[in-house]
């Protein structure tokens, strides 16, 4: 399965993927990873990992529908199978969702519905619930609002600092992250 990351950031969720795939036994191979931030970390780290690069904005294209569809391009060009976003800070339309109908995932830091939005692991610290965690869902036109296909939940500690919880959950997202992948291949396979 030909899986292509868009990462606008740190990429960590990237390596744990690249690193999890290495190998490409599994039949599962992280072909590139894609940036909108020309300073984007995961930019680095996938040259560090030896994995392809593109890198364009919206602004280099004249409209938000062009940037979409170059996009759609390299992802057919490289005859992509499933897109992951990770971290990557913009919504998806037209283009890339009718071209990749339940084949574009998400990742997110809090159990959704609860705390969707950039700020989901504070704002489940914040608001003192027991148990947050992560989602992974595919992607639809809404902020962090498509059909959910797999959630892991952590109970916050008693004096946990938020730094201390933003860890454990980066912690396991690196886990669940891989682990649905493999599900989707599986599943491909059934
Ligand atoms: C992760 O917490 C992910 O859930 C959210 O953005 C963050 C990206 O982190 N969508 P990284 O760039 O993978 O380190």
């Amino acid at each position: 399965m030909r899986c292509a990351v868009f990462a606008s950031g740190n990429g960590s969720n990237f390596q744990a993927l690249a690193q999890a795939f290495s190998k490409g036994q599994e039949g599962i191979e992280i072909v590139f990873l894609f940036s909108d931030q020309a300073g984007a970390y995961a930019l680095e780290r996938a040259q560090d990992l030896g994995i392809k690069t593109y890198q364009f904005s919206p602004q280099d294209f004249p409209s938000r529908q062009a940037y979409e569809e170059a996009l759609l391009q390299i992802c057919q060009e490289e005859a992509i199978e499933l897109v992951v976003l990770a971290g990557y800070m913009r919504v998806l339309h037209a283009p890339l969702l009718q071209a990749y109908p339940q084949a574009i995932i998400n990742i997110h830091p809090s159990l959704l519905p609860a705390f969707p939005g950039r700020h989901g692991i504070r704002e489940a610290y914040e608001a003192g619930v027991e148990q947050t965690g992560v989602t992974v869902h595919y992607v639809d036109a809404g902020i962090d609002s498509g059909e959910i296909i797999r959630q892991a939940s952590l109970a916050i500690r008693p004096g946990e600092t938020l730094a201390d919880l933003e860890a454990r959950i980066h912690d396991l997202e690196h886990q669940v992250y891989p682990a649905v992948i493999r599900q989707l291949k599986g599943r491909e396979n059934a």
